[in-house]
């Protein structure tokens, strides 16, 4: 499979890590050799119940014989898109009223994008440096990191970029601005938390200016620091939450949500705003749904921070520097990007999954399904300690 995986399938890297997947289950996933693997990377954040949990499973075998696609997004109504829109509308703040499902993360933050534009009726867009928001065209042009963005230039014009936490470039977000899109925590740019109630300054310049304010919870979204979004820590509410990975259960999905009146730009004048295909599809938004459902029944959210502490205790290395992040989204990091690397790939030989970050290469990301118990982070944190101990 190897051969032709790298022969028929498009890389993204010279040298992908190509494990050869027969299957998974809960925190585990399993090579074509009957090797197991613990995992402590969930799809980069996207299983917090881990691999093919029962319920989703169960969920989706009974949906798929009822129906799998019948229309593009928004025409007809499917209780499975309309219940998920629900719920979130349920756990989302006051003025969050109305969601639109779509079929990434990506996806979700280009809506997005072109609502606060055709809400403000303004064109510029006001990101972070060392963000990542996704690969398409505009996604590509609200990321912070230049090095991946200079062969596919020209990218959307009117976009500018500040210093993640540093409130002194927030005169940058002015009367021309539709949007500032920020990550909650920033992921690539190594688990990077706000500090010194940083949000709450950009929101209040955004209603200084006029400007929307737009978080992207795609990685910390769905319980994964404790609370069911990440920006419910720092006291604020943005006007459009983008959503995805988590949310899936491990299907493809996006979502963004606003107000009522906001989202009603989409509609009319010119109407269909934003049109999908596979939006909202009646077999992800059932995974999705068994997925929320299950980590309010199961108080997952409640546990993320006392496993956190697991994880800080057992992670105690003199070459581990420190550990960034919240909940069960931690990096720990390192002197230099050798370790990491080293670290990546000695692990995997011992049956632990790590994985790198975008942008921090001194970093390692940890970010295990949510369900993943004490046992299971003890002993990845001993194969992390042991394989260190041999540098
Ligand atoms: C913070 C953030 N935003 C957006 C995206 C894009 O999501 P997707 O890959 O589902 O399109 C990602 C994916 O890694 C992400 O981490």
């Amino acid at each position: 499979m190897l051969e032709d995986f790298l022969k028929y399938q498009a890389k993204t890297t010279p040298h992908p890590l190509g494990l050869e997947i027969a299957s998974a289950s809960g925190s585990f996933i399993f090579d074509t050799q009957g090797k197991s693997y613990l995992d402590f990377v969930a799809g980069v954040s996207a299983l917090p119940l881990g691999h093919s949990h029962p319920k989703v499973v169960r969920a989706l075998k009974s949906q798929i014989e009822k129906y799998m696609h019948v229309m593009v997004y928004g025409e007809f109504a499917q209780a499975p898109a309309v219940a998920l829109c629900k719920k979130l509308v349920e756990l989302l703040p006051e003025n969050h009223e109305v969601v639109y499902l779509t079929n990434s993360g990506t996806e979700a933050i280009e809506g997005a994008m072109k609502l606060a534009k055709r809400a403000t009726q303004r064109s510029g867009l006001v990101a972070a440096h060392n963000s990542y928001h996704g690969s398409t065209h505009g996604a590509l042009s609200l990321l912070g990191f230049e090095q991946q963005k200079k062969g596919y230039r020209p990218l959307l014009p009117g976009v500018s970029f500040i210093r993640f936490n540093d409130a002194s470039d927030l005169n940058q977000i002015d009367e021309t601005t539709a949007a500032v899109l920020l990550e909650t925590i920033q992921g690539g740019a190594g688990f990077i938390l706000p500090e010194n109630d940083y949000l709450k300054k950009v929101k209040k310049r955004c209603e200084q200016v006029g400007a929307l304010l737009l978080l992207d919870e795609i990685q910390p979204g769905f319980g994964r620091t404790g609370k069911m979004f990440g920006f419910e820590h720092y006291g604020i509410a943005p006007d459009i939450i983008v959503m995805g990975k988590a949310l899936g259960g491990g299907l493809p999905i996006g979502a963004f949500s606003a107000s009522k009146a906001l989202m009603n730009q989409l509609e009319d004048d010119p109407k269909l705003g934003h049109i999908t295909t596979f939006g909202g599809n009646p077999v992800i938004a059932t995974a999705a749904l068994t997925t929320i459902n299950e980590i309010i029944d199961q108080r997952l959210m409640e546990q993320t921070l006392d496993k956190e502490k697991i994880f800080r205790k057992n992670l105690q290395h003199h070459l581990i520097k420190t550990i960034r992040g919240k909940g069960l989204m931690l990096a720990p990091i390192f002197e230099n990007p050798e370790i990491p690397n080293f670290l990546v790939a000695r692990c995997i030989e011992k049956g632990l999954l790590l994985f790198w970050l975008l942008w921090e290469k001194n970093a390692i990301r940890i970010s295990p399904p949510l369900n993943i118990s004490e046992e299971e982070i003890v002993m990845g944190c001993t194969i992390i300690k042991e394989s260190l101990d041999e540098l």
